[in-house]
């Protein structure tokens, strides 16, 4: 007897169908997974067969082989346990083989039988839309499908609910998506962080038109402090791209219970982070933080602690937004289009530039440990945010707080919407060079201040777009249609040597 089952296999957010068939031959007792498995699912054998014997359901002493079809496509996960499951029982005729037509399966398996949680169900379900079929998924993960709009979702606790399903014993009702998302609301404020007017004006221009930020100071002056309250400022996730966001979670297990992610994402590696854990890959090429920061941050604090082959990996996503792990037998493209938010000190030491606490090897330290950052990474900067050590009778003296978050995400908001009117649908940030230099249309003065700006920075081709477009957000936050003198001004204030 042949039975056929339907799940897919992942290759970095790329879904693939597979095809899961089941034959049962008299022979010699043998139960064989063939099809470019992985240990993951090479071991579904041992927990199908306790599951089976667990649920009283008797495990033939036949010749069972099962082939995970197209064979050239790497199958890995657990998530195979349960299509493999459903098809042997439709192979022993527990319930008609056709059923399982209209599904695409996905769970992996208990030895009592129960349905636990795996990663990836919502690209599955996206995937389920697409080839007209429904899902059956683990209990835990139905919100997940619903929100993809998908209708026919088998939300299953256990094996045996299933079966009881497919024999007409019992209904397995559908999820019902969650339609209000609590609105989410931070423990921080801007409005904690006194004096720095530089540093905050920097993040808000950064937060406007998506640009990316290395923050300089003295220990103590509120960088790692700033980054923090960095996410109140930022505007919502759009529907399509809390879509995206929310696949990639999907893909690492760490979507919120409600199914869908709707903040963008914060992410702060430690420096002792390792290349794949940054940047994705690893033996199972999982995505790495640069595309759990999506559409988000990823702040890195003391960035020259970075080891350097690390910090240089992100060079290519910062370009193209995405990366590719290339293995010998798959490849994995993951999305990254993330918002760099860095911190350092100016040396070893952080005291450069004072000239009572400086160590001895000042300046020479500081050309050392600012050295640790190659110019091609410091390239993809845009806004340089020098600050400098806060004075702390401020903070004990000062009687008004500084602005608060709500207030300077109001004037980012309404930047946003100037971006909106005219018909741009990306950040400034993604600006295409040519369209940037189009509506450019410099006059005398401005013309002048570019002249001087590639004189005093020795601007590359990169920097020189990257000045333009921190005008772009500057004048956007000013409501102006072009740039003009002023804006490239405080831009060219943003673009110090390090
Ligand atoms: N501008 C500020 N306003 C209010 N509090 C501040 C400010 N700067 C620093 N602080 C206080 O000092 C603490 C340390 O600041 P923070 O960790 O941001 O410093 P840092 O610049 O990141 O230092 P380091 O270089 O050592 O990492 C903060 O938690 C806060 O309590
Ligand atoms: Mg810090």
């Amino acid at each position: 007897m042949l039975a056929k089952s339907y799940t897919v296999s992942f290759q970095g957010i790329d879904v693939h169908p597979v095809t899961v068939e089941v034959v049962i031959n008299n022979g010699l007792p043998n139960f064989n997974i063939v099809g470019l498995a992985d240990k993951a699912v090479g071991e579904s054998r041992e927990r199908i067969r306790a599951c089976f014997h667990n649920l009283g359901v008797a495990f033939p002493a036949k010749r069972i082989t099962v082939n995970l079809s197209p064979a050239d496509v790497p199958k890995e996960g657990a998530h195979f346990d349960l299509p493999i499951a459903l098809c042997i029982l439709a192979a022993l005729k527990v319930f008609d083989t056709v059923q399982l037509e209209e599904y695409i399966a996905l769970g992996e398996l208990s030895l009592d039988g129960t349905i636990n949680q795996c990663v990836g169900i919502l690209p599955a379900s996206l995937h389920a839309l697409e080839s007209e079929k429904g899902i059956i998924c683990p209990y835990q993960s139905g919100n997940e499908a619903a929100w993809t709009g998908i209708s026919n979702i088998i939300p299953a606790k256990n094996l045996l609910d299933l079966i009881n399903h497919f024999k007409g014993d019992q209904i397995i009702s559908p999820p019902v998506a969650p339609t209000n998302i609590a609105a989410h609301t931070f423990s921080v404020d801007m409005k904690e962080v006194r004096g720095q007017v530089m540093a905050r004006r920097g993040l808000e221009i950064a937060a406007a038109g998506g640009h990316n930020v290395l923050m300089s100071g003295p220990p103590g002056a509120g960088k790692s402090m700033l980054a923090q309250r960095f996410p109140t400022l930022l505007p919502p996730l759009w529907p399509e791209e809390a879509l995206e966001v929310s696949i990639i979670h999907s893909l690492s297990g760490l979507l919120p219970d409600s199914g869908l992610v709707t903040q963008r994402a914060y992410r702060d590696p430690h420096h002792s982070i390792s290349m794949p854990a940054l940047v994705g890959g690893g033996a199972k090429a999982k995505p790495g933080e640069i595309s759990l920061a999506h559409h988000g941050v990823l702040f890195l604090d003391e960035l020259p602690e970075f080891p350097r082959y690390t910090l240089e990996a992100l060079r290519q996503p910062l370009e193209t937004g995405e990366v590719l792990i290339a293995r010998a037998s798959n490849h994995a493209r993951f999305p990254a289009k993330f918002q760099l938010i860095a911190a350092m000190n100016p040396c070893r030491c952080g005291y450069l530039g004072e000239v009572e606490r400086e160590c001895s090897k000042a300046p020479l330290c500081g050309k050392d440990y600012q050295g640790k950052l190659s110019g091609p990474l410091l390239d993809r900067f845009d806004l340089f945010i020098q600050m400098q050590k806060i004075d702390p009778k401020d903070l004990v003296l000062a009687t008004d707080d500084g602005e608060d978050s709500a207030t300077i995400r109001a004037r980012i908001m309404s930047a946003i919407d100037f971006q909106h009117e005219r018909g741009q649908r990306y950040k400034n940030a993604d600006f295409k060079s040519a369209e940037l230099l189009a509506q450019l249309e410099p006059d005398e003065a401005l013309s002048e201040l570019l002249q001087k700006a590639f004189d005093r920075f020795s601007l590359s081709a990169r920097g020189f777009y990257r000045l333009l477009k921190v005008a772009r957000t500057i004048a956007d936050l000013a409501h102006h249609e072009k740039i003009n003198k002023e804006h490239l001004l405080e831009a060219m204030q943003f673009r110090m040597v390090v």
